[in-house]
C-alpha cells in the first residue's frame, strides 16, 4: 500500500525509513518489489545518469521525464520529486513547477534550503513537501561536510526547525556531523532522512547508482552493495568478442521463445 506523509510522520521513533533514489522504470520496479516505501527522483539524475558536472543543469522537463518513468515502474510506492535548481525561486513559480512534478507522477516534492515562504505556500495549496538542509548541492561551492563549527551547526538546526514549522513532513539531512544529525532528529517531530549524516536519523537515503556501484565515483559516505559497472564492462566485452569471432548469434540454437512485442 502506498504510504502518505502522515504515515511517514507516524513512523518517527518506532521504525527507521529506507529511501532510495531512482530514475528509470526497471530500477523503480525492483525497488518497489523490495518494499522500499519511498523513492526519491532526485536531481542527482543530472550527475549520475546524464553526465552533467552539476545538478544545476537539470530542468523541470528532465524531472518530469524521469518521474514518469519511475511511476510506471513503481505504481504503489510514495515518490518524491525533486524541484530542480531555479524552479522554486518564488512561491508561485514553485507551485507551477511542483504541480508539473505531481502531474508527472510524484506524490510530494523536495526542495533545498530554508525556502520557508515557498514551503508554506506549497503546503497551503495541498502539495506535500520534503525539506533538505545541511549540504545543498544546488548552491554549494564544494561537496565538503557542513555544520562543523558551532555557528554553522546552529544555523542548520534553525533551518531544520523552520522547515518543519513551515509544514514539511520530512527533512533530508545531507553530509553533516553525526552528532548534529542526532541532535536535529531528537528536536524535530517529523522524520529526518540522512545521507552522510550518520546512524541517528529516522531514515537513510542512498543514491541508487552509488548503492549499485554504477558509475566511476561514489561518495565515501555511501555504500556499494554491488559493482554493476564491472558487470556492464564484462557483458559488453564478452558480447563484442563473440560478435567479432562470429560465436553470437549461434546458427545451431534457433530462438523459439516469445517475442517481446
Ligand atoms: O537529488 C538527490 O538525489 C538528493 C539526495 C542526495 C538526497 O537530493
Amino acid at each position: 500500500m502506498k504510504m502518505n506523509p502522515e504515515s511517514f510522520v507516524a513512523m518517527k521513533g518506532s521504525k527507521t525509513i529506507p529511501m532510495l533514489t531512482a530514475y528509470t522504470c526497471p530500477v523503480a520496479r525492483s525497488i518497489e518489489e523490495a518494499q522500499v516505501p519511498v523513492i526519491l527522483v532526485g536531481d542527482t539524475v543530472g550527475m549520475v545518469e546524464m553526465g552533467f558536472d552539476s545538478t544545476r543543469d537539470v530542468t523541470i522537463e528532465h524531472m518530469e521525464y524521469h518521474i514518469g518513468a519511475v511511476r510506471r515502474g513503481a505504481k504503489s510506492t510514495h515518490i518524491i520529486g525533486d524541484l530542480p535548481y531555479g524552479t522554486d525561486v518564488n512561491p508561485e513559480t514553485a507551485y507551477t513547477n511542483a504541480r508539473r512534478l505531481i502531474q508527472a507522477g510524484a506524490d510530494s516534492v523536495k526542495l533545498e534550503g530554508p525556502n520557508i515562504q515557498v514551503i508554506q505556500y506549497l503546503v497551503k495549496h495541498n502539495i506535500p513537501v520534503v525539506g533538505h538542509t545541511g549540504l545543498l548541492p544546488q548552491t554549494a561551492k564544494n561537496f565538503k561536510q557542513v555544520g562543523q563549527s558551532s555557528e554553522d551547526a546552529k544555523r542548520i538546526i534553525n533551518e531544520a526547525q523552520a522547515i518543519q514549522k513551515a509544514g514539511a513532513f520530512m527533512v533530508v539531512l545531507e553530509h553533516i556531523p553525526y552528532s548534529l544529525a542526532g541532535k536535529i532528529t531528537k528536536i524535530l517531530s517529523i522524520p529526518t532522512i540522512g545521507i552522510g549524516a550518520g546512524p541517528d536519523c529516522d531514515g537513510q537515503v542512498l543514491v541508487i547508482n552509488d548503492a549499485l556501484g554504477l558509475g566511476d565515483y561514489w561518495p565515501p559516505f555511501s555504500k556499494q552493495y554491488a559493482y554493476v559497472s564491472k558487470t556492464v564492462l564484462k557483458v559488453a566485452t564478452e558480447f563484442s568478442e563473440e560478435v567479432r569471432s562470429m560465436k553470437f548469434p549461434s546458427n545451431i540454437i534457433q530462438f523459439t521463445g516469445t517475442d517481446r512485442s
